[in-house]
């Protein structure tokens, strides 16, 4: 069966909200530095484009868990595939995540991460399903907050394909007229 995809946000929506989020945390951040981690490998495109418009100094550095589970829902089991390189203890540490679905894979790694002693550690997300949230997290920064929908595009994947697509769009399953290839 072949996948098509709905656009949700386009690439011009995408960019532009973006812009908004990098100016506040520039501003929120003002005379500090902020260590960025990356969620890999959803966030990466996130990363990049927020890193670039933000106008303070960044540092970057990235981080690889796996939750083990089908392809689509997450189970809140969790693992450490790749560490960060560096330490965080005394760094602005602000996580960049594609999308909190559950909450599981973030109340985990904020937990693991705060046991560091970062300076201060917050959270932004491009992509939030406030609906299906199971564990809570803080999250201080989101670009989107979507509906109950799987999505792929702007560094998401299903079964590691459309990271690449500019755009957000929803993963249709063939059950849908009316679609864009
Ligand atoms: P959580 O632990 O349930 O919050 O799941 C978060 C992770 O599940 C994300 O970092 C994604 O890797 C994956 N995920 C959740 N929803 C989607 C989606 O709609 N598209 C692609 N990946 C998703
Ligand atoms: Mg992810």
């Amino acid at each position: 069966m072949k996948e098509k995809i709905r656009i949700l946000l386009s690439e011009q929506e995408v960019d532009q909200r973006i812009a908004e989020i990098a100016k506040q945390i520039s501003e929120d951040y003002a005379g500090k530095e902020i260590h960025l981690i990356c969620v890999l490998k959803g966030a990466v495109f996130f990363m990049c484009e927020l890193a670039k418009r933000i106008t303070v100094p960044v540092t970057m550095d990235f981080m690889s868990v796996s939750s083990y589970g089908n392809d689509t829902k997450s189970s809140g089991v969790v693992k450490i595939v790749k560490d960060l390189d560096e330490p965080i203890e005394g760094k602005d540490v602000l996580i960049v995540e594609d999308i909190i679905d559950s909450g599981r894979t973030l109340s985990y790694l904020i937990d693991i991460l705060d046991k560091r002693n970062p300076a201060s550690l917050r959270l932004c997300t491009l992509l939030d399903k406030p609906e299906r949230r199971i564990a809570q997290v803080v999250v201080d920064y989101t670009a989107f907050n979507i509906p109950d929908e799987f999505v792929v595009g702007y560094g998401l994947d299903y079964a590691q394909k459309y990271r690449d697509l500019p755009f957000i769009g929803v993963l249709l399953f063939g059950e849908e007229d009316n679609l864009k290839e």
